[in-house]
């Protein structure tokens, strides 16, 4: 039991990600702060019968502060959602989200650098690096302690491995390591690590790399285990059409996140995929050198302070060696529009 801190808390995102917190019975203390509305959304969630405070802050008067004030758990879900046409580093859209996580984690670093904070704000390739160097230039950056969210991919590919393999397949029942990055085909899951092994064909996985994505759903789910996991927010945006991205399943997922680390900090360490400042991380050295990259996704232990250790990639298919390519020329020139965003 502690505090966390959920900022952006008022918008799609970060509401149903509040109701999952506060229904969970996990936390003493929750903290919404946005630039709208989450008094009201505060006081309608003290309805429920679960122990936690909740408080909502706006801007004024210090609420960010006020928020992160004592806060174990950070999560930020603010800034603005991909509509259609924009790509996950689209540049107005990285500068403006960019701008927001600087803004947010000035703040993190003054109040409550010591928290465990998750950025779930896209693109998240971009946005931890902006949020890295801003908690470095106030000299208080822990790699082991800032987690960028990718847990999504991690579901999705439980899920379409689930929908493409057809009958009552449970979703849960199957485990896909996903690394590299969040967006695109920076995304890799690792059917070939598949537990239980995965029996879809090469075709089957191959095909669908660059694949457009069809209009119906079905086909996506039958058609394609690996472009559905790449392109699975894309999917979502084009189904919202024009009325925002992923919101609820990303809630989920993100809250899948912050119940591990809960178990972490109660003693029981967790592993799950997160995109990190390997460097910083142990093990995350050997793995940055591999790779020739400082921030990737990959399974990371979790115990009581954050990130305790980077685990190594383990056997490729030679499909996944090709994607694994593809995927750090993308990641780096995401690294570098966030890295460079903050001049560093
Ligand atoms: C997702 O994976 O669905 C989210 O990151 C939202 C997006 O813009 O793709």
């Amino acid at each position: 039991m502690g505090k966390i801190a959920l900022i952006g808390a008022a918008g799609q995102i970060g509401t149903p990600l509040s109701l999952l917190c506060k229904s969970s019975d996990l936390f003493d203390e929750i903290s919404l702060y946005d630039i709208v509305h989450v008094p009201g959304i505060a006081t309608d969630l003290m309805h429920i019968d679960t122990r936690a405070k909740v408080n909502g802050y706006l801007p004024d008067d210090g609420g960010l502060k006020k928020a992160l004030t004592g806060a174990d758990i950070v999560v930020v879900t603010a800034g603005i959602a991909r509509k259609p046409g924009m790509t996950r580093d689209g540049e107005l859209w990285t500068s403006t989200n960019a701008g927001i996580i600087r803004d947010i984690f000035v703040e993190v670093a003054e109040t409550c650098p010591n928290a465990i904070s998750c950025v779930v704000t896209n693109p998240v390739n971009s946005t931890v690096p902006v949020a890295a160097e801003t908690l470095r230039k106030a000299g208080v950056f822990e790699p082991t302690r800032l987690f960028g969210v990718t847990t999504l991919d991690v579901v999705r590919a439980s899920t379409f491995t689930a929908h493409a393999l057809g009958g009552n397949a449970d979703p849960k029942h199957y485990k896909v390591p996903v690394i590299g990055g969040h967006s695109g085909a920076t995304i890799l899951p690792l059917y070939s690590q598949a537990e239980p092994a995965v029996d879809l064909s090469d075709e089957e996985l191959a095909q669908v790399i660059n694949r457009e994505i069809p209009d119906g759903i079905c086909d996506i789910y039958i058609l394609t285990a690996w472009a559905g996991v790449q392109f699975g927010g894309d999917e979502i945006v084009k189904s919202k059409q024009g009325a925002g991205s992923a919101t609820t399943c990303m809630a989920y997922a993100g809250f899948r996140f912050v119940k591990a680390l809960v178990t972490a900090q109660g003693g029981l360490p967790v592993s799950e995929e997160a995109y990190i400042y390997l460097p910083g991380v142990p093990g995350g050295k050997e793995i940055a050198t591999q790779l020739g990259v400082d921030y990737f996704a990959v399974k990371v232990e979790i115990g009581q302070n954050g990130a305790s250790k980077a685990l190594p990639l383990g056997s490729l298919s030679g499909a996944e060696q090709k994607l694994l390519g593809i995927a750090l020329s993308d990641l780096k020139a995401n690294i570098a529009t966030g890295v460079s965003f903050m001049g560093a």
